[in-house]
């Protein structure tokens, strides 16, 4: 899978060569090419913001480097998804992670300040599938931090990324549940025991255990993820 990622602080994105999706990139499955936005610009200043028409606090991206950074990088591209993180997109989840890991070519456009020129993403539309995606319903600085929380999320799914791909089935999530508690040696540790059931040797009893702990964690902590009760609401 290639992915570029158009921003005004590229740095950010070093981390992305660490660990799994470093190792993705030196075995050539992940092309990841992050671009400083400003290199764009024509003036002296770099400039990529300015004041909003209509009035109103703060600055707004200009559209002119937008345009020629997304000409240079999907030229030659099929129908690349391009992706604009916003906290007014539609949300992020697993189920959006594992869809756009069969892309061939994603590209992703952080904004900073107020937001980027609307007529950018009616000119993204003409060179491939747009879309605005907030990671929740909180607001960030800017796209970056956003963006390397959805390349992770889509690249540990792009197949030989995770080494051993029964861990990507066994974790929150990906049955609409949260994941069961995990434990390790040893077997007592600050007077706290592992559940005996997980020393039984009894698969068939372990899976059920750990089935019980998902749906009660989920019950309790994400009670919207699971399908209403019947006789939860008598008055409707
Ligand atoms: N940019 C600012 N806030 C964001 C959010 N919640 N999700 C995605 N991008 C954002």
């Amino acid at each position: 899978m290639r992915i570029d990622v158009l921003s005004i602080f590229p740095s950010y994105f070093d981390g992305l060569a660490l660990s799994l999706l470093g190792k993705a990139q030196d075995a050539g499955i992940l092309d990841l090419r992050v671009r400083d936005l400003r290199e764009w610009t024509s003036d002296r200043h770099r400039t990529v913001d300015d004041t909003p028409y209509g009035g109103g606090a703060g600055m707004v991206m200009k559209p002119e480097p937008w345009g020629l950074a997304l000409d240079e990088v999907t030229e030659g591209s099929e129908r690349p998804t391009v992706i604009f993180p916003s906290p007014a997109g539609e949300l992020f989840t697993q189920a959006t992670a594992r869809e756009l890991s069969a892309r061939e070519h994603l590209v992703f456009g952080c904004g900073r300040y107020e937001g980027i020129d609307e007529r950018v993403f009616e000119y993204a539309a003409t060179l491939g599938d747009v879309r605005l995606i907030s990671l929740g319903d909180y607001v960030l600085n800017g796209g970056e931090v956003a963006t390397m929380a959805m390349i992770e999320a889509i690249g540990r799914l792009i197949p030989g990324v995770v080494g051993n791909p029964e861990s990507l089935v066994e974790e929150s999530h990906e049955d609409g549940l949260l994941e069961y508690p995990s434990y390790t040696k040893p077997s007592v540790w600050r007077e706290r025991e592992v559940p005996a059931v997980l020393l039984s040797g009894n698969h068939g009893a372990i899976a059920s255990w750990r089935r019980e702990q998902q749906i009660e964690r989920t019950r309790r902590r994400r009670p919207d993820l699971l399908p209403p009760e019947a006789g939860d609401h008598p008055h409707s």
